[in-house]
């Protein structure tokens, strides 16, 4: 019996099978009603629920988060990330609705496009001093070294396994991440000093995927502000929803919580109300079915490697637990009402002369 037979057998269903399919259909419209019946809680603010963006900790649970999520084991994250860039943000597919479920593009293709936008709207020159906050596999760092001779980059990441991937590369001189220009910081942003990420040397500052995270915006801006110049510039990408979902803003309170301890999904508004340390230049609401069709493909290319997932890295309940975070992302996040309720937020600002 192959390894989608032993699991369909447990209760576990294949990316595409029908019982899948009639699931996530189910969840949707479930979802769908649910977000139609809150619609007028878009005039929502998180003071109205007692929450705050300038108390506490910066970040909390990390410890958590790395062993719970990100530390898994580099194979699972190399079976259904894209090939180019391991990049673990949305990539974009378009605009509207329509465009983005006629798109061609394969996953590596728009996570390419996606890396131009962000470049685009953070106006990068190709001579920038940039550092990168939550790096990832440094996607963004392979398209910044690879597309500009000049630009030279500093990130951070408090995760093992990031880290090894990421300085394995560095040792590689065929690898965009090996050109001399990339330093890499193995920490956790909101413990690291001014000093130790470098002083106030930075031009722009990226955050990609990684706000979803902090829990004191305030003082992560304050943070930021300290690594700029008069005039530098910092580039935001992360999950928003439109109308306010307090719910949300407590990981302990969601299921979608338990893959991301101390996770939240900001309002869209809430991050153009941050102007305390730097000035708003621009910001832009992606439509969520971006992230749908990326899911959607990480979670096939995962039931595609599923054969040596099963055998070698990957134990029943681990594959459970990792099929329903796809099902969970997908269906309850950004696939109801087309994308209009969950999506990712771009936001520009810059520092103050
Ligand atoms: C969703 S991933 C995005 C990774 C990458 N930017 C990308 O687009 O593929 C979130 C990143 O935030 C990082 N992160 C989480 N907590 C952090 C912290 N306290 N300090 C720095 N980075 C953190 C994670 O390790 C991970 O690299």
């Amino acid at each position: 019996m192959d390894s989608i037979a032993q699991l369909k057998k447990a209760g576990i269903h294949a990316h595409g099978s029908a019982e899948l399919q009639r699931y996530e259909e189910h969840l949707v419209r479930y979802f769908t009603r649910e977000y139609k019946q809150l619609g007028e809680n878009h005039t929502a603010c998180l003071a109205d629920y007692g929450i705050s963006t300038s108390n506490g900790p910066m970040w909390q649970e990390t410890d958590a988060l790395m062993s719970q999520h990100y530390d898994e084991r580099p194979e699972f994250f190399r079976a259904f990330l894209d090939r180019k860039y391991m990049a673990y943000s949305m990539a974009y597919y378009g605009e509207t609705p329509d465009q983005i479920m006629a798109s061609a593009y394969t996953l590596e293709e728009a996570q390419h496009v996606k890396f131009e936008l962000i470049c685009k709207r953070a106006q990068v020159q190709g001579h920038e001093r940039v550092f990168s906050i939550g790096c990832g596999f440094g996607p963004l760092e392979t398209y910044l070294l690879e597309n500009y001779p000049d630009i030279e980059v500093t990130s951070i990441t408090p995760s093992q396994v990031q880290a090894e991937y990421i300085r394995q590369r560095m040792q590689d001189s065929a690898h965009p991440l090996g050109c001399g220009r990339m330093k890499l910081i193995h920490g956790d942003f909101a413990a690291s000093s001014t000093a130790e990420l470098g002083g106030a040397g930075y031009d722009l500052v990226f955050a990609v995927g990684m706000f979803e995270h902090i829990h004191n915006l305030h003082s992560a801006f304050r943070h930021i502000a300290a690594l700029l110049p008069a005039d530098g510039r910092c580039f935001l990408h992360l999950i928003v929803s439109r109308p306010l979902f307090p719910q949300y803003m407590d990981s302990g309170k969601t299921l979608i919580g338990k893959y991301f301890p101390g996770g939240r999904v900001w309002p869209f508004s809430e991050l153009q109300k941050q102007k305390d340390y730097l000035d708003s230049v621009g910001s832009w609401y992606v439509n969520g079915l971006n992230y749908w069709r990326t899911l959607d493909e990480w979670h096939h290319r995962f039931w595609k490697n599923m054969d040596s997932l099963h055998a070698r890295v990957l134990s029943v309940d681990d594959i459970r637990h990792w099929n329903d975070y796809f099902i969970l992302c997908k269906t309850v996040l950004f696939a109801p009402l087309d994308g209009s309720i969950y999506g990712n937020g771009h936001y520009l600002f810059r520092n103050r002369p």
